[in-house]
């Protein structure tokens, strides 16, 4: 596993891209970002294009990976993509439990535990997405959301289960929406996910990246993304625009 060491830049393409489309994308981007050695950056396409990302990505200080993952290693499991499926195209990583998908193919806290314990097995870089409505944000039970959706991992595998990954506060209101979480909002609940895991002051959880994703652009990536507490971004529309993504990866390299 690459251990990953400064702020995190990683566009989530989402259901978004054609051979076509990628292959001017993915080169802009590659060239783009080319002189920044002071954020890391990845893209997480959908499976059909994670040999061309390979084929791109490979030789620049881009890596690359996917928008799920099974939790099983193989068998008769139509449709699911394994760790090591992904492996053999030199995937980093794998994002686990997006709000899109959990809510639209009803995927448990369960089965999202046993998709980021697959990944860390074979030394992958799981993206774990956590982050809660609208309502629970009004009834003011953001934490116990949140607390409920890392925990049902802890429990199951211990916290250094959490040692180099990157767990991504997004809460659901703030995706799609161009309504980011303000930076006070941001700092709290990545501060709060970081205290969750490291309960003891000096017992922390190394390599642990935990960034902020929601409506992220070239305008707010400096203030979100410039607090301690949140250590990069999640990026989906901003990421389909190479100009725009490119930005926002200069932004991060320069804080
Ligand atoms: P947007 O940046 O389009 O709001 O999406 C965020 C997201 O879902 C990242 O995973």
């Amino acid at each position: 596993m690459t251990k990953l060491t400064k702020k995190v830049v990683i566009g989530n393409l989402k259901m978004n891209g054609s051979l076509h489309f990628n292959e001017k994308h993915f080169s802009d981007i590659k060239s783009g970002v080319n002189d920044f050695s002071d954020v890391d950056i990845g893209v997480c396409v959908p499976y059909p294009y994670l040999f061309q990302a390979q084929r791109i990505f490979q030789k620049s200080n881009i890596f690359w990976g996917s928008q799920n993952v099974a939790k099983d290693s193989d068998g008769p499991f139509t449709g699911e993509v394994s760790v090591s499926m992904l492996s053999d195209f030199n995937a980093k990583c794998a994002i686990v439990g997006h709000s899109e998908r959990s809510t639209a193919y009803c995927e448990s806290d369960e089965n999202i535990a046993l998709k980021f314990s697959a990944l860390k097995n074979k030394l992958m870089t799981p993206v774990l997405c956590v982050g809660e409505t609208l309502i629970e944000r009004e009834a003011g039970i953001m934490e116990r959301v949140v607390a409920s959706q890392i925990n049902t991992i802890r429990k199951n595998y211990g916290k250094n289960i959490f040692a180099d990954s990157i767990i991504s506060y997004e809460p659901i209101w703030a995706i799609g929406t161009d309504l980011a979480a303000s930076p006070d909002q941001a700092d709290h609940m990545c501060s709060f996910i970081r205290g969750l895991i490291n309960d003891t002051e000096n017992n922390n959880v190394e390599g642990l990246k935990i960034i902020y994703g929601g409506s992220v652009n070239s305008k707010n990536a400096l203030q979100l993304c410039g607090l301690e507490s949140v250590d990069g971004a999640l990026i989906g529309r901003g990421s389909l625009n190479a100009e725009e993504f490119i930005k926002i990866c200069q932004i991060v390299n320069s804080i």
